[in-house]
């Protein structure tokens, strides 16, 4: 899932989004609960009116977007209390049930719990209090979702940071809820921890989680991490990477990152990749690196967009790629024919 946290996909339109073939994105509960506000999304019919989406969309619940973001966070039993950032020293509180309100008024096809998410590194009872209060905010998640099941899904987030047992006790916890959760996401990571801790406990919460319902690993955008997420059976995951590192000139490909503010593309005549369908690249007949090379480096906007179009669909291809391979009973050689040739030193 691409990430387009304000309604809006930075520099592209939604039909732009839809023609690169993207059917499911994600967006901010706590950016839209504060702007536009509830009132007008309901005015406007939800959030897919609102930006002009006429596919699948996802709202993250706020929590996450709190700690990252907002000044004088604190949580309590009740909720997450914060600064709204548009009315300084004004204090504003997010409960599980205000969190659904506003995913109400959005109208997201797939809902988050609010959690209560902490640094990922944290040990000791604080993280422990933390899990334990996901699950108790999930109870009134779904208390508060009632009536709502037929047309929005309500996904639970299984917390426990680093540690297998809050985690498997999560894990049960949310486990015996599972008539009320059409499908269950793993939060709590992609927080600076290392790559093998990180893995284990993808693998086990993968491991435990209904194999017939999705099942969506939070904040995970690396190409290597995504397919290794796969391989331990995760189904879904969204990151900003691939659009916020296209604004920073970084093409993602096969080959690995392409950096195109680099000297040596300023006259390399190839289109970024030769075998991409988007526009930018247009199968060989797009844009030339060296003319991306001019436009990534300048205060020209285009090139921040062109790259952004072209990461989605690199993104797309990756786990479509990956999705063939597993119907085919393939993934191990797509992941070793991927490994060579992503880590290949090139001159
Ligand atoms: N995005 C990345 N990680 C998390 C998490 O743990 N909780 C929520 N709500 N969103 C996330
Ligand atoms: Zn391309």
């Amino acid at each position: 899932m691409p990430v387009a946290t304000q309604a809006c996909m930075k520099g592209l339109t939604a039909q732009q989004v839809e023609s690169l073939g993207i059917t499911l994105l994600l967006n901010n509960t706590y950016h839209l609960g504060l702007r536009p506000g509830t009132a007008t999304l309901d005015s406007a019919g939800g959030a897919h009116r609102f930006q002009g989406w006429q596919r699948n969309m996802l709202t993250d619940s706020g929590g996450f977007q709190m700690v990252s973001l907002a000044k004088l966070q604190t949580t309590t039993e009740q909720g997450v209390e914060f600064e709204n950032p548009f009315k300084p020293g004004e204090r504003e509180l997010l409960t599980p049930e205000e969190s659904m309100r506003i995913q109400h008024s959005i109208g997201a096809d797939i809902m988050m719990q609010l959690d209560d998410v902490i640094a990922s590194t944290t040990t000791g009872p604080r993280m422990e209090e933390a899990m334990l209060r996901s699950v108790r905010w999930l109870d009134r998640c779904i208390q508060a979702h009632k009536g709502h099941e037929a047309k929005q899904n309500l996904f639970a987030i299984v917390q426990g940071g680093l540690d297998a047992q809050l985690r498997d006790h999560c894990l049960t916890e949310m486990l015996k809820r599972a008539d009320d959760l059409p499908g269950y996401a793993v939060g709590g990571l992609s927080g600076g921890e290392e790559k093998g801790i990180f893995w284990q406990i993808v693998s086990q919460c993968a491991q435990r989680l209904p194999a017939d319902k999705p099942r969506y690993v939070m904040g995970v955008g690396y190409s290597e991490d995504l397919l290794v997420c796969v391989a331990l059976g995760m189904d879904m995951a969204d990151c900003v990477f691939p659009t916020r590192t296209a604004r920073f000139g970084i093409a993602l490909t096969f080959d690995g990152p392409m950096n195109l503010r680099l000297k040596h593309y300023e006259n390399d005549d190839r289109v970024i990749d030769e075998s991409c369908p988007c526009p930018t690249c247009d199968s060989g007949k797009g844009l030339k690196r060296s003319v991306l090379w001019m436009i990534s480096r300048g205060k020209e906007t285009v090139g921040a967009h062109v790259v952004t179009l072209h990461n989605l669909m690199y993104q797309r291809r990756l786990l479509l790629q990956a999705r063939e391979a597993i119907i085919k009973g393939r993934y191990p050689e797509y992941l070793r024919t991927f490994f060579r040739r992503y880590y290949v030193t090139h001159s």
